[in-house]
């Protein structure tokens, strides 16, 4: 048994494997549950107790020195694997960084802006969580009114020194912050992510995004009003898309309106998507109420204004054709990809 010992330990320490496949067949032969030193174990029982004495420390030092080596070849090679330049073929084509893709909310977004931009318009933000003066009061919804329930509103406290805190409603109420920090003209846009306490499904979703407009001097009309959306929708959609004005309520303009577009799917001629009226509205407009001027210490004998707001959903919607809400949130690669080549 000695004299196996020794011609073992002479392989072991002169063993020196190629690659993964030979060490793996080395720790098989040697260490494995079928291996020799399980065997050798196995005939120390058999031999006589003085051999035992002398053989067990033997046997025992052959096992550590077997495992040792097993575990210093493993520890090199997975370095040397970790450093290898040896084989690699520097010539070899790299693999390249994945571009990431604008969302399209982002890219209509920009759109809008730079649209507005051209007519002088500013660009104005505000707080996402807002107080009732500035969402709602300022904006002539009287208290306890109806009008209220138009937004379903998610409510962050009740009460309180400057009333209710909710989550804004609508970028109306940057508006109103900009009115009260300033002196007019006013000519912005506001853009920004607005929440309504409504059930998701593909046409609804608790969060949307809208640009609003609001333009404040002297004699502004109703007709310059008309005039700069219907120069907006024809940037946007092109030219030759037509428009209408429908009557409408909304509690800070008057006398206000809602606003149609010649559906941009089947020009006019009838789809599913205008519901085969031709039509599309996209967004809600009118004369900024005088209430809300004198909320926001602004003269109404003196200045008149035009205010309008739209969702950007909407009009992605009509420009992209994308028929569930829900797609916007859910950032699903495969959908975001798809505005790759839109990069701006
Ligand atoms: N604030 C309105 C909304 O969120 C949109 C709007 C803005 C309508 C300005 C008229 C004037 O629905």
């Amino acid at each position: 048994m000695q004299e196996k010992i020794n011609q073992y330990t002479a392989e072991i320490n002169s063993f020196q494997p190629k690659d993964a496949a030979e060490l793996e067949t080395f720790r098989i032969r040697f260490l494995g549950t079928k291996g020799i030193i399980k065997d050798l174990f196995e005939e120390f029982k058999t031999v006589t107790p003085e051999e035992k004495r002398v053989l067990g420390k033997v046997l025992n030092e052959f096992k550590q020195n077997a495992e040792a080596k097993y575990q210093a070849l493993k520890e090199s090679s997975e370095t040397a694997e970790g450093n290898s330049t040896s084989d690699a073929d520097l010539t070899l084509p790299g693999e390249g960084y994945e571009l990431g893709a604008r969302h399209p909310l982002s890219l209509v977004r920009k759109e809008i802006i730079e649209i507005f931009k051209k007519l002088g318009f500013n660009v104005a933000e505000g707080p996402e969580i807002e107080d009732d003066w500035h969402n709602f009061s300022a904006l002539n919804f009287p208290e306890e009114h109806p009008a209220r329930d138009m937004q379903d509103t998610f409510f962050i406290k009740k009460g309180g020194e400057k009333g209710d805190i909710a989550l804004r409603t609508h970028t109306s109420s940057v508006q109103v912050r900009m009115m009260e920090a300033g002196k007019p003209p006013f000519r912005a846009i506001m853009p920004g992510r607005v929440y309504r306490n409504e059930a998701i499904s593909a046409r609804a979703h608790c969060f949307f995004h809208q640009v609003e407009g609001l333009y404040i001097d002297e004699n502004v009309s109703f007709a310059d009003l008309k005039q700069t959306l219907f120069y907006f929708v024809q940037e946007l959609y092109g030219e030759g898309t037509k428009v209408r004005f429908r009557p409408s309520y909304f509690p800070f303009t008057e006398p206000s309106a809602e606003m149609d577009i010649s559906c941009t799917i089947c020009k006019g001629e009838g789809c599913q998507l205008c519901k085969h009226s031709g039509w599309v509205e996209i967004l809600g407009c009118g004369m900024v109420d005088p209430n809300v001027l004198e909320n926001c210490n602004i003269d109404s004998k003196k200045y008149t204004g035009y205010a309008f707001g739209m969702g950007i959903e909407r009009i992605t919607n009509l420009k992209y054709q994308i028929k569930d809400l829900r797609l916007f949130s859910e950032n699903d690669v495969r959908f975001l990809k798809q505005f790759k080549s839109e990069m701006i």
